[in-house]
């Protein structure tokens, strides 16, 4: 591989073995002609899938902004996943790796894989799932959470994953929000050595949402579980009776059929389910999944993020299996034993293309390079970065580090609304490093001021998307109105969707993202409503009310930092604090922790009554207040 060149103002030129190798070799003028000719160039991805039958429109936009993509069409996502894969040579080849953290190993050929997802398919049905429904899935990283979730693909039954790092009430308000009678779990999982209680946590959830009529539980840490009469079936019983029969037809989905629900948290404390299809999302998923990662028969991609969130669907499961790809899948934590393990397990696998998150990436980047250097990793040829903006310092110990400055790093952003990636680089876009770059094909983006004028180059904005794409969020389910008031009612007149993010494109058109310009907060990465945190602290006996807000942390993008008012009768200690941390941990999940609980008589608001989270932010860092004209007295 030629070796890359630095030049002179930052660019990062990818090697010339990369491009060589890349699909695309040249950016501009397909981009042009993939947004002149944007139905056409969806309805050429979506002619490489396969369809039980053909589309009548590429693009139905009768009814903006509930868009719609190659309506007529019949596909199901696991015909073109799995079923396809099995009248090819993919058929024996590996789709699955995965190690457990204890080192155990799985691995399952598309022949496999393709048999346990028929079997459960058919368990499921068995245990009355049909076409429309909605299955909860709430499982660690585990080979049998892929299963679940194609298997119910398989069916026509919409899967909604729960993150298995949440807790009581985040999954208790999901399962009632998605009404689903059918909940698929663990015992546990391992997590630094120590087994987790995710049974325990499904029980006291179904108590507080009593819509589950059947619950599915693996086998995973062997810790004893309380099952219920009725309600709780084990998976390796139900997977060992003759109801778990290997043959399951493929039902054949409209390509508008929801494929899955996936929860996302907002500005108010409802989290919001986003639907995504069968047809528009398969085609959206695998094209960004080749074009980007450049994915070849013979590579080995690993996503380490969790198959819980949008990341994992998109780039965990179906992007990469509908590409016959190989995928590595690990159960544990980064640093367990040692913070080597992911790159022992680059080694061990001989990964060629890695995806992770700057979070992660300055976790390890603690440790310093020499966990890294102790391990061969010259099998890598392409990086990727999700989540949150990477710091120039973390983008280049990525690059030089495990890269060796010949890997290329994707920063891709995108949205668990926009289903995959939308502004990204290509293996042969030059690159520089914090930069997400430019739009990927078919999109059109700006950023602009509330009036919608662009601002100037280097100027902060709204960052906008001005055009439909096919792996785009359907609506909320449940809540059309949200999904408008949310998305669409700000740039309503140019019919443009809102990110909620704030953006700068600089004098080369590449794109800066700053980061969310709402009551959203990114934690390590993970996204969280200041009103889920708010009303996980309310409900709270000591509690009448409260304000979360992110203040900047080096390592997780931000850190949360909440103040409450107590109820008469309950007063200030640092016990309270420390307990009221541990109630949000216990409601939500350990993600949502707040990292400082301060106590006051009042909080900052508007005479509107809104709370002046920029107040809060101010005075816990010490900074000026700013214009207080709008507080109230
Ligand atoms: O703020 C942006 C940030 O993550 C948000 C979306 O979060 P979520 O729906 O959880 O999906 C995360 C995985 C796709 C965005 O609004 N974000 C995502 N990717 C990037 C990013 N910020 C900067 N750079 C990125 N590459």
């Amino acid at each position: 591989m030629a070796a890359n060149q630095k030049s002179g103002n930052s660019l990062y030129h990818p090697s010339e073995g990369v491009k060589m190798r890349a699909r695309i070799k040249e950016y501009d003028k397909l981009y042009q002609e993939s947004i002149t000719n944007r139905e056409d160039f969806w309805a050429k991805e979506a002619e490489e899938l396969f369809w039980y039958q053909k589309w009548n429109k590429v693009l139905d936009d009768s009814n903006k902004p509930f868009y719609k993509w190659f309506t007529g069409g019949k596909t199901n996502v696991v015909a073109n996943a799995i079923d396809r894969h099995l009248d090819s040579e993919t058929k024996n080849k590996l789709a699955l790796i995965w190690e457990g953290e204890p080192g155990d190993v799985r691995t399952f050929s598309y022949f496999a894989l393709n048999r346990e997802i028929s079997k459960f398919a058919n368990v499921l049905k068995a245990m009355g799932a049909k076409k429309g429904d909605i299955v909860t899935i709430y499982m660690p990283q585990i080979p049998e959470i892929i299963i679940a979730m194609l298997a119910c693909a398989k069916i026509g039954a919409a899967h909604s994953v729960i993150y298995g790092g949440f807790s009581v009430e985040a999954l208790a308000e999901r399962i009632a929000d998605a009404h689903s009678s059918i909940l698929i779990t663990a015992d546990g999982g391992f997590r630094r050595g120590k087994p987790t209680n995710l049974k325990t946590i499904a029980d006291e959830a179904m108590r507080r949402s009593p819509t589950i009529d059947v619950c599915i539980t693996v086998k995973r840490t062997g810790k004893e579980c309380f099952m219920e009469n009725d309600r709780d079936y084990w998976w390796h019983d139900l997977m060992g009776m003759p109801i778990a029969s290997a043959k399951c037809e493929t039902e054949q989905t409209d390509a508008e059929d929801p494929l899955f629900i996936l929860y996302t948290s907002g500005t108010t404390g409802k989290p919001k389910g986003l639907i995504h299809t069968h047809g528009g999302y398969s085609v959206y998923a695998s094209s960004t999944f080749k074009y980007v990662f450049d994915i070849q028969p013979d590579d080995r991609w690993w996503c380490a993020a969790d198959p819980g969130w949008i990341t994992g669907h998109s780039y965990i499961v179906y992007g990469p299996l509908i590409n016959g790809a190989t995928i590595l899948l690990y159960e544990g934590a980064p640093n367990h034993p040692y913070p080597n393990r992911w790159w022992q397990m680059i080694e061990k696998y001989g990964v060629n293309i890695f995806y992770t998150s700057p979070t992660a990436i300055r976790g390890l980047m603690r440790y310093g390079a020499s966990w890294a250097d102790k391990h061969d990793l010259s099998s890598l040829r392409l990086l990727g970065s999700v989540g949150e903006p990477i710091n120039p310092e973390a983008w280049l110990w990525y690059y030089e580090v495990i890269g060796k400055n010949n890997c290329p790093i994707m920063d891709t952003w995108w949205q668990t609304e926009t289903g995959g990636f939308m502004i990204t680089p290509l293996p042969i876009t030059p690159l520089k490093p914090g930069s997400a770059t430019k739009p990927f094909f078919g999109n059109e983006i700006s950023v602009v001021d509330e009036s919608g004028k662009a601002v100037k180059h280097g100027t902060e904005g709204n960052l906008v998307i001005k055009n439909p794409w096919p792996g785009m969020a359907r609506t909320i389910l449940g809540d059309p109105d949200r999904f408008i008031e949310k998305y669409w009612k700000l740039y309503e007149k140019q019919g443009w969707y809102l990110t909620g993010d704030s953006a700068k494109i600089d004098e080369d058109g590449y794109v800066w993202i700053i980061g969310r310009n709402d009551d959203v907060l990114k934690v390590s990465g993970y996204r969280l409503g200041s009103a889920e945190i708010e009303s996980a602290l309310v409900s709270h006996p000591a509690v009448t009310e409260a304000a979360a807000i992110g203040l900047p942390d080096k390592l997780k993008g931000n850190i949360i930092h909440a103040t409450v008012i107590l109820k008469d009768g309950f007063s200030e200690s640092d016990e309270l604090a420390n307990e009221l941390k541990m109630h949000v941990d216990g409601e939500i999940g350990p993600i949502a922790r707040p990292a400082f609980v301060v106590f006051a008589d009042s909080l900052p608001k508007t005479r509107s009554g809104k709370i002046m989270r920029r107040v809060l932010k101010a005075r816990a860092l010490g900074q000026e207040e700013g214009d207080l004209s709008t507080l109230e007295e």
